[in-house]
This record gives structure tokens, sequence and C-alpha cells, in this order.
């Protein structure tokens, strides 16, 4: 069955820019994230730079991914960052307490995490210890990482190997605090903020964009009271919120295999993001209307259990279509909302929860969020244009969706790209898109879907091509107006380019 849906974007009508790092990532020392789906070791059989996988590398760098984030997560307020420098073969070993038990040798660093982000030439985010560090630590993390100067730590940086310091922008000031960061309330961690931050220095021309613990998911009042006692020493505030159709302590949900049902749950718990994202601008509006302070959801995206027989502890999920479209309307919703998110990061990059790649030995695919995230990489620094939806209801057993999401921005060349999702599972959808302010100009336009047939549709490593983006060209023009026909289950992106 195909219904009527209609997208009117004022294609004259600019409301802000998309943050490029709205398309940021996450990767920790969790499972096979690091060791493995990035760090390999420089003798290993596997084809590296200095220790870092090629094939992963490469495929990273064609996402123009903006900023990465590094070391975690609930590691990062168990790690001691002089455990990850010098020599690698006398680096502490010890185990990895939070994350299935295993043996972190401390291979990977902060050499090693910096010298990743310049080949992807990416921006680095440190999260920083609150929660079992000291503010000692912290600060000295900062200057061993930045500061030219004459220091102890910059000395000690130059001794291992890096005469100039890196240029460090993005810098968290814990994580999760509310939890696995030290279980604090927020009036302690407000404290703690204002304190920890102090130390965390600009050295000559580097400039600290200082992030704090925010909420998780509906904490509002977590939320105002960092607001309320911290907002003038912060540059943004985190927010964390994940997708499971089913509930943490009683079963997830599987990745692949899953009943009808949990497709429209999974949909609908994804669009929960927007009630999210409006009530906490809306608190942070208070304290701030001039809107200086960034929102940066710097964790989101699936969590289902973890794929059968692996490490319980390693978060392994395979990634079909159903994520793609996850992807998709978040990312819609990160874009409607560009005047106060400034950040997002995906968790997490390789063989961890939501990954855009997956690895097993040398093998490693591409998933379905990969291609999605490459679609959509034409929206980062772009003008946003104001888009209006009128969209069919998209029913399901608890309750009703738009089936329709649509974001549309306009790039520095003046090509206009408008990305559609049709999260039905069954329904195909025919979209009229009016582009208002075009009527008189001749239009070329292109189009590139990603679509499946099932609806745990995924890539394997025996067939990494089941899910991936093809031109897309079910659509007709009509004056300024595009009606197309989206598939159910589906992704498109159009380019518009008008003389
Ligand atoms: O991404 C996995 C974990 O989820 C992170 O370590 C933590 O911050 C969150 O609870």
């Amino acid at each position: 069955k195909t219904v009527a849906n209609k997208v009117i974007v004022n294609t004259d009508l600019k409301e802000g820019t998309v943050n490029r790092n709205l398309y940021g990532h996450f990767s920790e020392h969790l499972g096979r994230c690091i060791y493995e789906g990035i760090w390999v070791g420089e003798d290993s059989p596997i084809p590296n730079t200095n220790g870092i996988r090629n094939d992963v590398v490469a495929s990273l760098k064609k996402l123009n991914i903006p900023v990465l984030r590094w070391p975690g997560g609930c590691f990062a307020d168990e790690y001691h960052w002089k455990d990850g420098i010098g020599p690698r073969e006398s680096r502490k070993r010890m185990i990895n307490t939070h994350w299935g038990g295993v043996i972190e040798n401390n291979h990977f660093g902060t050499h090693e995490f910096l010298m990743l982000c310049e080949m992807l030439e990416c921006e680095p985010y440190i999260s920083g210890n609150v929660g079992s560090g000291t503010v000692q630590e912290m600060s000295e993390w900062v200057e061993y990482m930045t500061s030219g100067g004459v220091s102890p730590m910059a000395d000690l940086r130059k001794q291992n190997g890096r005469e100039k310091p890196w240029h460090i922008k993005y810098f968290g000031v814990g994580n999760e605090n509310w939890g696995c960061g030290g279980n604090m309330r927020p009036e302690y961690y407000a404290d703690l903020y204002r304190q920890y931050q102090t130390y965390v220095r600009n050295y000559e021309d580097n400039r600290i964009y200082k992030i704090a613990c925010g909420p998780n998911g509906a904490d509002y009042r977590w939320m105002e009271t960092l607001m309320k006692e911290a907002h003038t020493k912060m540059d943004a505030i985190s927010l964390h919120y994940y997708t499971v159709p089913g509930s943490f302590w009683d079963g997830k949900g599987a990745a692949t295999g899953f009943p009808e049902n949990e497709w429209h749950l999974t949909m609908k718990k994804a669009l929960y993001m927007e009630e999210l994202i409006t009530k906490h601008s809306a608190i942070m509006d208070q304290y701030d209307p001039d809107k200086r302070v960034g929102l940066i959801v710097d964790e989101w995206g699936t969590w289902f259990d973890v794929e059968p027989g692996t490490n319980p502890g390693f978060l392994y999920q395979q990634n079909t279509i159903r994520d793609a479209l996850v992807a998709g309307i978040t990312l819609h919703i990160f874009q409607e909302h560009c005047d106060r998110v400034q950040m997002a990061n995906l968790a997490q990059i390789v063989n961890v929860l939501q990954s855009v790649i997956l690895t097993e030995g040398e093998k490693m695919l591409l998933t379905p969020t990969y291609h999605l995230f490459d679609l959509f990489k034409v929206h980062q620094d772009a003008a946003r244009l104001h888009t209006h939806s009128i969209s069919q209801d998209y029913e399901g057993e608890s309750g009703s969706i738009p089936q329709i999401s649509a974001s549309a921005t306009e790039d520095g060349q003046g090509r206009i790209h408008v990305s559609l999702c049709n999260v039905s599972h069954q329904d195909g959808a025919e979209v009229e898109i009016e582009l208002r302010g075009l009527e008189n100009k001749t239009l070329s336009i292109t189009g590139t879907g990603l679509s499946a047939d099932v609806i745990d549709a995924h890539n394997t490593f025996e067939q990494p091509d089941n899910v991936k983006p093809a031109p897309f060209q079910s659509f007709t023009r009509e004056g300024s107006a595009i009606k197309a026909k989206l598939a159910p289950m589906s992704v498109v992106l159009l380019e518009i380019a008008a003389e």
C-alpha cells in the first residue's frame, strides 16, 4: 500500500548551520572497539600504519568524520592517562573492570589516539576522569597534550617523542557522573565540575571547549541543577540517550531476527530524542537564552542484546536497515535543533553497539549505519532550510508515529540536499516535496537510496553488500515539486542544483 505525504522546503529561509560535529563518533576501551577494531599493533599481519588498521581508517576517512570521542564512556572515569604513555612494552597491564574483565595493556594511549585523529583529520574529544581521578591528574593531562612552554608535562611529552603540543579543543569533565562516573547527585557533581574545570587550562593559543556531564535521558533535575550552578563555566553540556526496544534489565531485544512489532517500537523510542532535546533545551533557555552553551548528545544509538555467544561485556551487536533508519531520523532531529545541539557522537565507531564498521580478524564490513552516515555527510556545515513535513501516521502497538521524517540543507555551492526517511516497515510512501522559492528555476535532481526487503537486512563478512546505497530514480518533477515514491523502510537523499 502507498500513502500520501508532503514536505515543504522553504529554500529562501535559512535557519542556522548544521554543525558538522553532529556527525561525530565515539570510541571507548570497550570490547573490540579500540583493540582489534582500530588498534592491531605494528607487528600485526593485518595491514596497519604504526599499529592502526589501514582498512578501517580508509573507510572512516570517506565519512568525513568531524570529531571522535575517547577513551570512554564509563572507561573514562577509571582511566589514568599516565598508564598509557611511554614505551609500550613497559606500560601497565590491568583488568578492564568495567567492560568484560579483560586485560587492558594500555598500548593504545594518548599518543596513539591523537595519531588516529591526525590520520582521520578529525578533532579529538577527550573525556577526563572525575569519578576516580584527581584534579591534578586532569590538569596535567591537558598540560601534557597542549603546553608548548616550559613545563614538566611538556618535557615528559617531548621525552615520549612528541615535540610540539597538540591542539585539543573538546574536553569533557567526567562521563555519566550520575552513574558509572561516581554515582553523584547533581549538586555534588556541579561543585566538582566547577572545581575540576578551573584547572583545565588554555596553554598558548590552545582554547579548550569545556563540556560538563549532563543528564541521563529525561533527568531534567540534573540539567536544571547543572545549568543553575555552573552554566557560566561551561561551553556545553552533554546528554545521553540510547534506543532500546525492550529494557536494560529484562532484555533489550535482538539486533537481528526480531519480531515485527519491535520495528515500530524501535522507531518510536528513537523519536523520543525529539522530546528530550525540546525539554532540555527549554531548561537551558532559562539560564542561557542566547544559546551560548551547546547541547552535546555525546552518546546515542541503538542498544540491543549482544550477539549470541559473545562476551556480554563487549556489547557487540549486528546492524541492520533498522539501525540505518534510527540513525536517519535521529540525525534529522539533531539538524532541526541545530540552534542548540552542537555535537553528537554515535556509540560506538567499531564493533560496539551501533557501529559503522564491524571487524573479524582481518575482515571488515560496512554496516547500513555507515551507509547512512555516508549519504548524510553532505549536510555537514550546510545551512538548514526551513522544512515543514505533513506525514501520514504509522500505527503500531504502542501508538502512532509519523511515517515520514525529512530535513533539508543548502551547502556552500548552493546545492540543496533533502533527506527523507520512510520508517514504515510495510508501507511505501508517496512524498511530494515542494521546493518553495525555486518555481522559475531549472533544476537538476539526482537521488540515492538505501532500502531493504526484510526488516533485519544486514551485511555479513560473507555478504558485505546486502545493504548498500543505490541510485534512486522513483521520482517525477512537476514545476518546483518533486514527487518521490519511497519504498518501505527506506532512506532517500535528493541533491538539487538550481540554475
Ligand atoms: O557506550 C557504552 C556505555 O554507555 C558507556 O561507556 C557509558 O557512558 C554509557 O552508559
